[in-house]
């Protein structure tokens, strides 16, 4: 079966989590994923968390799939020269350095241009233009600097990080997407162009619906956070909500049987207008189901968290599986939180290829996250992450055209 990307080729010079999670999916998707790394070394996370003495972390090997590796001193004439070829052979370069690298290397845009225009240079960076934009950032520094940490977390604690990596993970989806409309627009016009996914600008993103809600303050409190019904007053910002969902439909995580000794027994649950009857029946408040303080939506803002207690008395006698048995066929919006035990060991996700079991040389088996993105008619096989400079004859001698002695000239340049 042919692949939605086919044919291209990506220079990939990412590293540590950003950048390697937007090839990852580009190489899922079909492409030629050429990963350059500094010869003895590698991506720092080959050597980060490492749990199996001697092989490469989950760390790398989870972000680096589909990929080929090769080593190549981007400071050394001969590496230059190596990569000038690359250049022009490849279609996008991607790239995470920290600001000013890639011009460091004597690889400016304004060259990467002259050596090929139809290069697609995407990077990702902590900040756009502007007072931070040479600053080295990582995932937690964006979720602050994006808006994400001063709106998680409970009123009365500090602000929180979150475990999703909307930072990095985040950006490197939303470089992958700014790739492939570039790549669209090329087979229009010819040309190339840069693309530039800033982690604050993703993390704000995604927290777009925060800055909604710093809108709607000036017009009064946010009837819809469990604050007002507490008769806490608002401040100048978005608060943090704790677990509100914050939207037209109210929603909470309540404890389920178990929870007592189980950190995961709980489930959320979103009480919808439009099955505000049955959430009445379910839970044995048939009084609610008529009574002016409860009936409408606007009536019960004000009572979110007696509402919110009601339903915790009957999701307490019931697991969060058994919570969702039985509202599930009713059409109650809920969700069971489920640990990362539970979820390496669901089927389903093992059938639909989005937990995957793959087999490494260095570390045996393990598990991995497949390819969330499922497209019909382009098949995902995910195969383990190389090492380090397992490619590098091959990408010399098959991509470039490179001779077995010019091969062997350019390893003794000390450039591979
Ligand atoms: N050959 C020779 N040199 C190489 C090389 C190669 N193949 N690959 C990398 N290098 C060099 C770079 O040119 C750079 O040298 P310079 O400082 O002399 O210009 C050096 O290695 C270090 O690169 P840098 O990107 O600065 O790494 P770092 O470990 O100091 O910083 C980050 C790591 C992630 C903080 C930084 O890269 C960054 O801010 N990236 C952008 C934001 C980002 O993606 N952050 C999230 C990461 S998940």
């Amino acid at each position: 079966m042919s692949k939605a990307l086919d044919g291209l080729k990506i220079l990939d010079f990412t590293h540590v989590q950003s950048g390697p999670t937007c090839t990852q999916l580009l190489a899922w998707m079909g492409a030629d994923v050429i990963k350059v790394e500094r010869p003895g070394v590698g991506d720092a996370t080959r050597k980060q968390l490492v749990d199996v003495e001697g092989a490469d972390s989950l760390y790398f090997t989870m972000l680096n799939h589909n990929k080929r590796s090769l080593t190549l001193n981007s400071k050394n004439e001969t590496g230059k020269k190596v990569l000038e070829r690359l250049v022009k052979e490849c279609d996008v370069l991607v790239e995470n350095f920290a600001p000013g690298a890639l011009d460091r290397m004597g690889f400016s845009w304004e060259r990467i241009q002259e050596l090929n225009p139809r290069m697609i240079m995407a990077s990702v960076k902590g900040f756009g233009p502007g007072p931070y934009e040479d600053c080295k950032v990582y995932e937690n520094v964006a979720q602050c600097a994006g808006g994400s940490a001063s709106t998680t977390g409970f009123r009365d604690g500090p602000p929180l990080v979150t475990g999703a990596q909307i930072g990095d993970s985040g950006t490197g989806l939303h470089l992958a997407l700014g790739i492939t409309a570039a790549l669209l627009q090329r087979e229009k016009t010819g040309r190339g162009q840069k693309v530039l996914a800033p982690m604050q600008d993703s993390v704000l993103n995604l927290c777009r619906v925060k800055l909604r809600d710093q809108q709607r303050l000036q017009h009064g409190p946010l009837k819809e956070y469990t604050q007002d019904g507490e008769g806490v007053e608002f401040g100048e910002a978005t608060p943090r909500a704790g677990n509100d969902s914050g939207g037209g439909q109210p929603g909470k995580i309540l404890k389920c049987k178990g929870w007592e000794t189980d950190p995961n027994a709980y489930t959320y649950f979103i009480t919808q207008a439009a099955v505000w009857q049955k959430i009445c029946d379910v839970i044995d408040k048939p009084e609610w189901k008529e009574d002016p303080e409860y009936a409408t939506p606007p009536a019960r803002l004000t009572k979110l968290n007696g509402i919110f207690g009601e339903i915790e008395k009957w999701t307490m006698t019931k697991t969060k599986y058994e919570v969702m048995d039985i509202c599930n066929p009713l059409d109650i919006p809920v969700g069971p939180i489920l640990s990362m035990k539970e979820i390496a060991e669901e089927p389903s996700l093992r059938e639909t290829g989005t937990i995957v079991e793959v087999d490494h040389p260095e570390r045996g088996k393990y598990l991995t996250v497949g390819c969330p993105i499922k497209l019909s008619d382009s098949e995902v096989e995910v195969t383990r992450s190389p090492l380090l400079g397992e490619h590098t004859d091959e990408i010399l001698a098959d991509v470039l055209g490179y001779s077995a002695d010019e091969i062997a000239e350019i390893h003794e340049s000390g450039a591979v």
